[in-house]
C-alpha cells in the first residue's frame, strides 16, 4: 500500500521532482496526493501539474496568525487523504496545530549537517564559516526550526573559499539521494523515534558508505 503524502514547497522544487520521478519509477512507495506552496510563483507547482498532481497555494499573508494558516493547511491536506508530509524547501516554521495533525509523520530536508547551520541559508553559512565538510540532513520536524531527530545525513567535502554556488549544487545532489531514501523508510514504517534518536528497523547494515561524492549514514538502499 503506498503512503499518501503531501509535499510542501516554496520554490524551484528540484527535491519534489526527484520524489515524483522515484514514485513514477515505482521505487518510492508513496502516492503524492497534494503539492502545497505558500508562494504562487513557486516553479515546483508547475512540476507537479506536469504529472497531474493536485496543487494548492496558500499565502501565509492571507491569514492573521501562523496557527490559522496551519489550520487551513491541515484542512486541505486531510481533505486530500494525506497521512504524512515531506517538507522540501518549505520556508515556513510550523506550529503545534500542524504538528499534532500528523504526529511523527513530518520530515524536512535541510542543506547543512545539523545541528550546525540551521536557518534559511545553511549552505551559505557553512561556506562562509570555512568548513571542510558540509552536507545535508533529513530530520523529523518538531516545534523548533531545523531541530527534530535526525534520520539520515550526507557529508560532502568543502574547500574554503570555493564558489558557494558550486557547494550548494554538490549538496543539492546529495539531497536528491537522501530525501527519497528517508521518504521510503517513512513509507515502510521502519523509522522509530526514540527521544533524539531515530532507529531504522532492520538496520543490520554496516555504518556509512561513500561513493566519492558524499559520505551517507545510514547507507542508502534501493539504489537511491
Ligand atoms: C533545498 O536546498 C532544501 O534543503 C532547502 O531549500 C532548498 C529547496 O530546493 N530547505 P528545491 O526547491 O527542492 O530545489
Amino acid at each position: 500500500m503506498s503512503l499518501p503524502i503531501a509535499v510542501l514547497i516554496s520554490g524551484d522544487g528540484s527535491n519534489l521532482q526527484v520524489l515524483i520521478n522515484k514514485m513514477e519509477e515505482r521505487i518510492l512507495d508513496v502516492d503524492i496526493k497534494m503539492v502545497l506552496s505558500n508562494r504562487e510563483n513557486a516553479y515546483g507547482l508547475k512540476r507537479a501539474q506536469a504529472y497531474g498532481i493536485p496543487t494548492c497555494t496558500l499565502s501565509h499573508k492571507d491569514f492573521s496568525s501562523r496557527e490559522e494558516f496551519d489550520g487551513e493547511m491541515v484542512r486541505v491536506l486531510k481533505e486530500s487523504g494525506v497521512e504524512a508530509v515531506v517538507m522540501a524547501g518549505f520556508m515556513r516554521i510550523i506550529t503545534p496545530v500542524f504538528l499534532s495533525a500528523f504526529p511523527g509523520k513530518i520530515i524536512n530536508i535541510h542543506p547543512a549537517l545539523l545541528p550546525a547551520f540551521p536557518g534559511v541559508d545553511g549552505q551559505g553559512d557553512a561556506s562562509k564559516y570555512g568548513v571542510r565538510l558540509a552536507g545535508c540532513t533529513v530530520h523529523f520536524v518538531d516545534e523548533k526550526m531545523d531541530h527534530g531527530a535526525i534520520i539520515i545525513q550526507s557529508a560532502v567535502p568543502a574547500s574554503p573559499g570555493e564558489d558557494p554556488e558550486d557547494l550548494r549544487l554538490r549538496i543539492l545532489e546529495q539531497e536528491h539521494r537522501i530525501l527519497p531514501q528517508a521518504t521510503q523508510w517513512l513509507a515502510e514504517g521502519r523509522l522509530r523515534i526514540d527521544g533524539r534518536f531515530v532507529k531504522l528497523e532492520e538496520d543490520d547494515v554496516e555504518l556509512a558508505e561513500t561513493d566519492g561524492t558524499g559520505l551517507v549514514n545510514p547507507p542508502l538502499e534501493y539504489g537511491f
